[in-house]
């Protein structure tokens, strides 16, 4: 097909193409073509080239360029993938199949370092999981979401980039002064932007490298004075195990507990930390029958006589498992 190009020697291309660039006068959907000493470099608009350029404008062949595709595209079907930052986790049990997507991934305009497959559930007490890596090497990515950015390395701790909206809907109930304790806060996805909102927060995980993320996220979004990392067991923040002077009992104006599946374990905890009012999001994954009365029911028992317990929120978060679901209880703990 042809379309109008500037002719310029070969030496000045580059240059006479940044300027065309600049001008919004580069037609992108045509390759540049070499012929001789000289280099054709296809436009928009013979009108839209400057005119200091004092551009020779030929009109002439030119291939139409190879544009980008979506995965969907270059497959013929839409594959199921989750974004993490520049990595790009793909979930299939089909190991050609997973090796397809990965390629057409690849090849795609989706800007994208590594692609992964899960290779475990998520497993042990740092709920870590194992990965194959498909295409490139790093695991380690920075990862954006609601105006933060959170460094980590999926091979080495704990996120999910789904619970982005459920950590929103949480962060956006935080007021400036509040002392909010993270108890299984991982990366910081909760504690960093809870700080922003200008609580002092205590962050605690298991994980050490977790930490050293929660660290250097707390850092990178600004707030690392308003954010205090604990790396070890949440149950040493009340009065510690070995006579060490981390003691947070009775200051919690905020508790988030996201650590589903065993969050019942940590609730004497849990009402220790608590000051005399104190909202509590609690996580649990419970059949649908009745999704939110075991945790309930374990929230009253572990607040005896020494808390009023109300419910504010039962909410849904996510299809867990068929017939199973990732659920949060937002509760008012009040000293009675
Ligand atoms: C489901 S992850 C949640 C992490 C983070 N809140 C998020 O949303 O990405 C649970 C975290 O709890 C940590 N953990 C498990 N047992 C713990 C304990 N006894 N004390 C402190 N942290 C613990 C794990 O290392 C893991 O990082």
């Amino acid at each position: 097909m042809s379309v109008p190009c500037v002719a310029v020697e070969r030496e000045r291309g580059e240059a006479v193409r940044e300027r065309l660039a600049e001008a919004d006068a580069l037609d992108g959907d045509h390759e540049i073509a070499v012929d001789c000493d000289a280099i054709y470099i296809p436009v928009v608009d013979p009108e839209a080239v400057p005119a200091d350029l004092d551009a020779n404008i030929v009109e002439r062949e030119a291939a139409e360029r190879d544009r980008p595709q979506t995965p969907a595209e270059i497959l013929g079907y839409e594959p199921s993938l989750e974004r993490l930052g520049d990595i790009v986790i793909v979930d299939e049990d089909d190991d050609e199949r997973a090796r397809e997507i990965a390629d057409a991934v690849m090849a795609s305009d989706v800007p994208c370092e590594t692609v992964l497959n899960r290779a475990s559930p998520i497993e042990g007490e740092l709920r870590v999981r194992q990965w194959d890596v498909l295409a490139g090497d790093d695991t380690e990515t920075v990862h954006r979401e609601y105006g933060h950015e959170f460094r980590l390395d999926v091979a080495e701790v704990y996120f999910s980039p789904r619970l982005a909206t459920e950590r929103h809907r949480v962060i956006e109930q935080v007021d400036p002064e509040e002392t909010a304790i993270d108890m299984f806060a991982g990366v910081g996805p909760y504690a960093v932007p809870m700080a922003t909102r200008g609580a002092d927060v205590v962050a605690c995980d298991l994980n050490e490298r977790a930490v050293a993320y929660l660290r250097e996220n707390a850092a990178r979004n600004g707030v690392a004075d308003r954010v205090t990392p604990v790396a070890g067991d949440v149950r040493d923040l009340v009065g510690g195990t070995d006579g060490d002077d981390i003691d947070y009992a009775d200051t919690a104006d905020r508790l988030v507990m996201n650590l589903p599946h065993s969050a019942d374990e940590f609730l004497d905890t849990a009402v220790a930390l608590a000051g005399d009012d104190c909202a509590v999001h609690y996580y649990d994954i419970q059949h649908e029958d009745d999704s939110f009365g075991p945790g309930t029911r374990a929230i009253r028992e572990a607040a005896g006589d020494e808390y009023e317990v109300a419910v504010e929120t039962e909410r849904v978060v996510r299809s867990y498992a068929p017939h199973e679901y990732n659920v949060c209880l937002d509760v008012r703990l009040t000293r009675v």
